[in-house]
């Protein structure tokens, strides 16, 4: 079925947005199960949409769109450098018109809003495991979740530095995003917040929480002896300590752009009054938690769970931005069936400052799908795993194991923020 995707302009006066925005976003609500809303309350929510770009398809007479789709510009780090990003999210099909199409109609319209736009890279977390491979986006990041026992935590560095400095919705954006925005910088596939997403971390609303209130959120930053702030932990009351005696709290964000401020944060988790658990569910799957302590068994590693997927959309434009480890001249044979990506690509880092990826009519080393290439991208994950799993075939012998050594990360690729 032809679908027609429409594109909505969100307008905001005063706080709150139009009425067609809101409109949608009850739509794109209802599909992810969030509660129905006060209208005031989801105008004022919807108003973080402003400047984004918001997709839906209606059918005749009826306000509310059927399908949703809401995507904006985004800095994502990469090795070496950063890159501009079209995120994704929002993509919500009502529960009455599924499988008719409606999800590829939105999507296949964004991504190519994106090309026009010269965006070389989409970017999306999801749901399900087993929707968007066949739109062309592998998996570039996991997280893991990981918890600490707080009474039987010692550090290995006894006394605490620096200040702490508890946040409120008013400072929170100001002290935080500079922050941020250093510390994502030593994580490839980290994603810039967009300034809307300041308030509802602390609140609550506009979340997949379902825009409700919660009041249980806390924000703390770290300042370092000279008074530069190096860190936040954004925390959230998972379980009082009115039934058992001992809380729980849960980290929705925790940002640190040094060590010391890393042990310092995660210092004043473990000695929160009352509380017996810190757990955080999109953790690194390399924190350093328990090498902070002096016996690492309060830290209890769990699992881990799939979150970045990248689309890659302009070749020579996302592996000319990232830079690599060594110095090769690896042959790429993508197969896209969307073309986006399709072609014999030479990546050549011969120049380390300008690597550069362009056709070729050489024979290739290595033959992948553009969804294998997303997934490589930051160096996640070993081409030689892909390899073992029929993921990516080796044309020359050792190809995957130099295309390992080429796109190596230089720290774990990590996106702690869910979109
Ligand atoms: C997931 C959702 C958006 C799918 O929408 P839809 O309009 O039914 O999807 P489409 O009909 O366009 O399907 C596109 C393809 O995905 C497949 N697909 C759709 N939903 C799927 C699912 N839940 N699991 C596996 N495959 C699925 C379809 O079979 C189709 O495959 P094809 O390309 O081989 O034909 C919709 O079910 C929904 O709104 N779910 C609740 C909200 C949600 O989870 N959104 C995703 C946010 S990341």
């Amino acid at each position: 079925m032809n679908h027609q995707v429409h594109r909505l302009v969100p307008h905001v006066t005063d706080g709150t947005a139009d009425a067609d925005t809101v409109t949608w976003a009850r739509a794109m609500q209802a599909a992810f199960l969030g509660p129905r809303m006060d209208p005031g309350d989801l105008a004022r929510a919807a108003a973080a949409y402003a400047g984004q770009r918001l997709r839906g398809v209606w059918e005749t007479a009826d306000p509310a769109p059927v399908a949703t789709l809401r995507s904006w510009d985004a800095q994502m780090s990469v090795p070496g450098g950063e890159l501009a990003v079209d995120a994704i999210s929002s993509i919500g099909v009502r529960s009455t018109h599924r499988r008719r199409g409606l999800l590829r109609a939105v999507l296949v319209d964004d991504l190519a809003e994106a090309v026009r736009t010269g965006t070389p890279v989409a970017a999306l977390t999801s749901t399900q495991g087993s929707l968007y491979e066949r739109f062309g986006f592998g998996l570039a990041t996991w997280t893991r979740s990981i918890s600490l026992d707080t009474r039987a935590a010692r550090f290995r560095v006894p006394e605490p530095t620096g200040r702490l400095r508890t946040l409120d919705v008013a400072t929170l954006p100001s002290a935080a995003a500079p922050v941020q925005d250093r510390a994502r910088r030593r994580h490839p596939g980290s994603m810039a917040r967009d300034a809307g997403s300041w308030t509802p971390l602390l609140t609550g609303e506009v979340g997949f929480s379902g825009m409700v209130p919660d009041r249980h959120r806390h924000a703390v930053l770290w300042s370092d002896a000279t008074g530069r702030p190096g860190g936040y932990v954004v925390y959230r009351v998972a379980r009082g300590w009115g039934e058992t005696g001992v809380a729980e709290v849960a980290v929705l964000d925790l940002q640190a752009t040094t060590p010391e401020s890393y042990r310092e944060l995660w210092r004043h988790l473990a000695s929160l009054d009352l509380v017996g658990t810190v757990t955080w569910s999109d953790a690194s799957v390399d924190e350093p938690l328990p090498w902070l302590l002096a016996d690492p068994r309060p830290v209890a590693l769990g699992t881990s769970r799939e979150m970045l997927w990248l689309r890659i959309l302009d070749v020579p434009a996302a592996l000319g931005a990232r830079r690599y480890p060594v110095t090769d001249r690896i042959v790429l044979a993508v197969d896209d069936p969307a073309r986006h990506a399709a072609g014999t690509w030479a990546v050549d880092t011969t120049d380390p400052v300008e690597p550069r990826a362009t056709t070729t009519g050489d024979e290739p080393d290595v033959a992948l799908d553009a969804a294998t290439l997303g997934a490589l991208y930051l160096g996640g994950v070993d081409p030689r795993v892909l390899a073992r799993a029929g993921r990516l075939e080796e044309r020359t012998p050792g190809a995957a194991g130099r295309l390992a050594r080429l796109f190596a990360a230089p720290s774990v690729p990590w996106n702690g923020i869910r979109f």
